[in-house]
């Protein structure tokens, strides 16, 4: 145990305490569709639509307990804000793999970040079926409710009943099993539509070498540019940036045996390596399809592990991109438990700024925040354009790593923070910037976030006023594991 070598001392000095963090991972099994009654301070009347949330809603299959959260089975979350009400539902993606694994009480399939089927090495050896999850973010788009995972395609859902619609592959587009990353951009004025809104996204296909496919879809929700790229090596990528002119990937430094899956002693998740000693590479795509292989620039500089990248713009020549880079990915080890996880021991996430020459192909770095932060957002108007706010999920205290507890707000101008802690029995989620109709500022809007509360084992909506971080809530009847993305679209969905 680890809390054994932990002295009084310190445990008095921590924003939080194990338990009550660990209460949040939690399976949710119920289903739930009711008016959210009890209500701290007002629901901004103005604030009218939906906020959609994708998360691991199961810890376990009937008991038998999942290895990695990012094996749970995807469980959406909506929260419908109409006329000063609002009203939550959430129902799971019924994805095959779901309802097989329902069906039959027990785990039937790998996970990907290191869940195996019960029986040991022998039951995994040579199984490379990995289970389909769709539990990391939820949009809107082009009339259809999307949850995503990034390994394959789609699910769509019927954004009132969330009932699970099928597999959505945009008419062909996407083939079968072809990826669809869970972090599309939204380019809100696209230069190639004449300033109509756009979405790009991407898909990672990694072997040898990586096919990097992007996809832009119209209002319509439609594909109408889509490019593929073979870059070289193993490609981890979550998330991406994008600029009007550009797609832009950061290449963690790291390595992929696939022997101990096949041999079925480790996960695909426990086979792979980080390599300190290498570079990032940050590999900067033109948006414009008829460019080929020759006008992809490949960059190099020390950034250790991404997940997510706050925004990128252009200046001039230069690009800009902000990044929450940790020192190091933690391995997931096979006898682990993550409920023990030694957060102290691991490298917290620190934002940071990199700028880009493309004429040169230098690169530039500097330190935004040294904070633990992690779930970055901004004003949506601004993706892929110069920017003043963020807003970001931060830990309780300036140093050190732990659980986010908190909210804090940047201005990059001044340098001006202020921070929104929920500690010490509240745990954060990802912030969701709204902006307010109307709203004559980049901050004028609210940010809205799942806070688990572990006094009363609920989570909250809470709304916070982005300019002065104003904090209202909701409380709900019951917890909602720690979830991972969603959006909020200004269409209002609420059950028939
Ligand atoms: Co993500």
């Amino acid at each position: 145990m680890q809390s054994s070598n932990i002295s009084e001392n310190t445990i008095l000095e921590k924003s939080y305490t194990r338990a009550d963090w660990q209460r949040g991972y939690e399976s949710l099994y119920e289903e739930f569709d009711y008016w959210i009654d009890d209500i701290e301070g007002e629901i901004p009347p103005e604030l009218q639509g939906t906020l959609f949330r994708n998360g691991p809603g199961l810890l376990d299959i009937n008991g038998q307990p999942i290895h990695h959260p990012f094996d749970g089975d995807g469980m959406i979350s909506r929260i419908s804000f109409v006329n000063g009400r609002a009203h939550y539902r959430n129902r799971y993606v019924r994805t095959e793999e779901y309802i097989a694994e329902q069906k039959a009480g027990k785990i039937l399939y790998r996970g990907a970040f290191g869940t195996q089927r019960p029986g040991g090495w022998l039951a995994n050896f040579l199984d490379y079926k990995i289970k389909t999850i769709a539990n990391t973010n939820v949009i809107y788009w082009g009339g259809k409710l999307l949850a995503l995972w990034e390994a394959t395609e789609p699910h769509r859902l019927d954004p009132y009943t969330l009932e699970t619609l099928g597999k959505e592959y945009f008419n062909g587009a996407l083939s079968t099993g072809q990826p669809f990353s869970a972090h599309p951009r939204l380019d809100r004025s696209c230069q190639q539509d004449n300033g109509a809104p756009c979405l790009v996204n991407f898909s990672i296909q990694p072997q040898l070498s990586t096919k990097i496919t992007i996809f832009e879809l119209n209002p319509a929700g439609e594909v109408i540019r889509k490019q593929a790229h073979k870059v070289p090596g193993f490609c981890f990528i979550h998330d991406f940036v994008i600029t009007p002119n550009y797609c832009i990937f950061l290449q963690n430094p790291v390595t992929f045996n696939p022997i101990p899956m096949l041999l079925g002693i480790r996960s695909s998740g426990e086979c792979i390596k980080f390599h300190l000693d290498r570079p990032t590479q940050i590999i900067v795509v033109p948006r414009n399809p008829k460019a080929g292989k020759e006008d992809i620039k490949i960059l190099e500089t020390q950034a250790g592990f991404i997940f997510h990248h706050v925004n990128a713009f252009e200046v001039g020549d230069e690009i800009v991109i902000d990044s929450i880079c940790y020192d190091s990915l933690p391995e997931v080890e096979p006898k682990s438990d993550f409920r023990q996880v030694n957060f102290e021991a691991n490298a917290p996430g620190k934002l940071w700024r990199f700028a880009l020459q493309l004429q040169n192909g230098t690169v530039e770095r500097k330190l935004i925040e040294s904070r633990a932060c992690e779930f970055p957002a901004i004003n949506p108007a601004n993706v892929g354009q110069q920017y003043r706010y963020l807003y970001i999920g931060a830990t309780h205290a300036e140093t050190g790593n732990a659980p986010l507890q908190a909210i804090l707000k940047i201005d990059l101008d001044s340098g001006e923070k202020q921070l929104w802690s929920a500690a010490p029995r509240g745990f954060m989620g990802e912030p969701i910037f709204v902006p307010r109709p109307g709203g004559e500022t980049e901050d004028d809007g609210w940010l809205l976030a799942l806070v688990y509360d572990a006094a009363h084992h609920r989570s909250d909506v809470v709304i916070l006023d982005a300019r002065d971080l104003n904090k209202g809530a909701l409380h709900l009847k019951h917890h909602i594991p720690y979830g991972l993305h969603g959006s909020f679209t200004p269409e209002v969905f609420v059950s028939p």
